[in-house]
């Protein structure tokens, strides 16, 4: 007996549904991109300028304690990167350094 047409339907769109996530669902971004991207805007995507200081390829630990001096309000003291900073635990701190020191 032939599929009613509403059940065939019905198992197109299932499959096609099971077969195909959307890219974005099967894609995670590499660590410590996402919360890097807040600083795009004034250091320039991946910190690669133009903009403020220049942060692609810096070592890593400079890039964090910078960071935790501008947090602690020692750096930069009431400035757009102290501020900044704020928003952020020492282990995204971290994930931010590491990714940034990564990039050419
Ligand atoms: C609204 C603009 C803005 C954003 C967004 C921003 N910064 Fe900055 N950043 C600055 C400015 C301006 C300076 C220079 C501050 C100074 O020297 O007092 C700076 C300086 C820095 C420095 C010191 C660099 C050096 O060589 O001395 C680091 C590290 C830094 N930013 C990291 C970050 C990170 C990481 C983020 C994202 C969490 C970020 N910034 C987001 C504007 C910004």
């Amino acid at each position: 007996m032939p599929l009613h047409p509403l059940t065939r339907a019905l198992c197109l769109c299932a499959a096609l549904a099971l077969g195909s996530a959307p890219a974005w669902a099967q894609s995670q971004p590499p660590a410590g991109r996402l919360l890097a991207s807040n600083c795009f805007q004034c250091h320039g995507t991946n910190g690669k300028g133009p903009g403020f200081d220049k942060l692609a390829g810096k070592p890593s630990r400079e890039i964090y304690e910078e960071l935790i001096e501008m947090r602690a309000g020692r750096e930069d003291k009431g400035g757009i990167m102290a501020k900044h900073a704020m928003g952020y635990t020492d282990a995204q701190l971290l994930a931010i350094a590491g990714y940034l020191s990564k990039q050419r």
